[in-house]
């Protein structure tokens, strides 16, 4: 047991040397430069919170109790050469025994913007190209139509030029993301900061096992974590009474999003990853919402609700291999849901549900239903294959050469590409890659 009353950076040095490493050996698992390994060792500054949590990880070493240095490090440094230092930090524990945050103001507080989540195939880093493209090559800012909105990223960028953006997927946990992102409903931010303080203050000890934590726990989730979790997702719908659909949706979206980076995983559900979970803080927060009064929600199939839809232009990125977003966010879709259904296989996932054509050998036939029965001027189509060919799973469901024939017979097409690097990291090495849009204006 490590002594209370030292430091952070004496804490770590400490840690370290029980544990026989080098700073340097530190330095190359963690990824944290050598001289602020040293700086914060010798306590010439604070490390920062990741860097705490990174630590922790690397130490398999309790990130509570770090962090719990840290921030009595931090509080020292504040007071510590003031007049009336000590009365002032008594003053604040008050403060904040009694909730009296300067912080419990939905503007000042630290919050989930709409891009702070893991999703694959998600055009984050790719949106700014899209939307220009569009912006150059049609016209109108009337509709536009995400058909596969999966983060909302596009449909968010859409929103700056057009009056209506409708979005859509057929994942429940992706539609409460809109409905509490982009709902336009009044909602009151002061009833659900009160809740997400209570959340904030929950100690799993007090908390039983539940159907979250006996399925995912030391899974998905770390175990107290987990419990932590199913409670929550309860409280959440035992206050349904109490909360409008929109607040209802910002907190199941707020949970998911707080979870999301907490996740035992490689960002996705398909597995987890098998070896012991280190313990973490949930830190709830709740999301950022948007200022948009034009937004169209739905979940349905694609190909249902495109008959239904009129607009400008719709964009269309869906799924193009067998590996289906359903079962990649089935610990989502549960959670959402609720139904607690019976679980099944390694992965701890339900009967199947939502699974998409577009997944499958139909897909050809389902892209080619789908454009040829929206009613726009423009399509603007995202196409590639960005996962290695060499596993069937990862093989396109349409080939490029289909996609053009089918965009040419509904009108004249242009096809841009971008290079994978441009997005990715460059870790990863993904040859002739490339991503695609196609931008066709339909024939009259
Ligand atoms: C490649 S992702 C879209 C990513 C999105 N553009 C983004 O930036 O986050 C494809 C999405 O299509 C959804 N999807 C698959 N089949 C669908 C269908 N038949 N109808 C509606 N949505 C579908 C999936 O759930 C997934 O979220």
């Amino acid at each position: 047991m490590l002594d209370t009353f030292i430091s952070i950076g004496d804490t770590l040095k400490e840690i370290r040397e029980n544990k026989g490493f080098h700073l340097q050996d530190v330095a190359k698992n963690t990824s944290i430069n050598y001289t602020i390994l040293s700086r914060i060792e010798t306590g010439k500054r604070l490390p920062t919170k990741p860097q705490v949590q990174n630590l922790a990880t690397f130490y398999n070493y309790s990130e509570e109790e770090l962090i719990k240095h840290l921030i009595s490090d931090k509080i020292l440094y504040e007071v510590q050469n003031e007049d009336f230092g000590l009365e002032g930090f008594h003053l604040a524990e008050q403060k904040i025994k009694y909730g009296l945050s300067l912080f419990n103001d939905y503007n000042h507080l630290e919050k989930f913007e709409l891009h702070s989540r893991r999703y694959i195939g998600n055009k984050a880093k790719l949106t700014d190209w899209i939307m220009e493209i569009i912006q150059k090559e049609t016209t109108g800012n009337d509709t536009f139509i995400d058909v596969f909105s999966g983060t909302a990223i596009v449909a968010k960028e859409a929103m700056k030029t057009y009056k209506n953006v409708v979005l859509n997927d057929i994942l429940y946990s992706n539609n409460v993301t809109y409905q509490a992102f982009f709902d336009n409903k009044k909602w009151n931010s002061k009833k659900l900061i009160d809740i997400v303080n209570e959340y904030n203050t929950l100690n799993p000890k007090d908390i039983r096992e539940n159907y979250f934590s006996k399925n995912f726990g030391g899974k998905f989730y770390e175990k107290d974590l987990s419990k932590i979790i199913g409670y929550i997702r309860q409280d959440i719908e035992n206050r349904k009474e109490e909360l409008n659909s929109k607040e209802f949706a910002i907190l199941l979206t707020s949970l998911i999003y707080t979870i999301d980076r907490l996740a035992n995983t490689v960002g996705h559900f398909d597995a987890y990853i098998k070896k012991p979970i280190a313990k973490r803080p949930l830190n709830f927060r709740l999301i950022q919402t948007e200022d948009f009064e034009g937004a169209e929600i739905y979940c349905e199939d694609s190909n249902k609700l495109v008959r239904k839809l009129k607009g400008d232009i719709a964009y269309i990125d869906p799924p193009y291999n067998s590996r289906q977003y359903s079962r990649f966010y089935h610990v989502y879709e549960n959670l959402v849901q609720w139904k607690k259904p019976k679980l099944y296989g390694v992965a701890l996932k339900p009967e199947p549900e939502n699974m998409s054509k577009y997944c499958t050998v139909k897909a050809k036939n389902a892209f080619k239903d789908l454009v040829e029965n929206l009613d726009v001027k423009y399509l603007a189509v995202s196409y590639n294959n960005t996962y290695k060919s060499k596993s069937k799973s990862s093989k396109n469901k349409i080939k490029y050469e289909e996609i053009v024939e089918i965009l040419n017979s509904i009108g004249e097409t242009k096809i841009f590409e971008q290079s994978h690097k441009y997005f990715n990291t460059g870790k990863t090495d993904f040859n002739d890659h490339k991503e695609f849009l196609f931008l066709t204006k339909k024939y009259d």
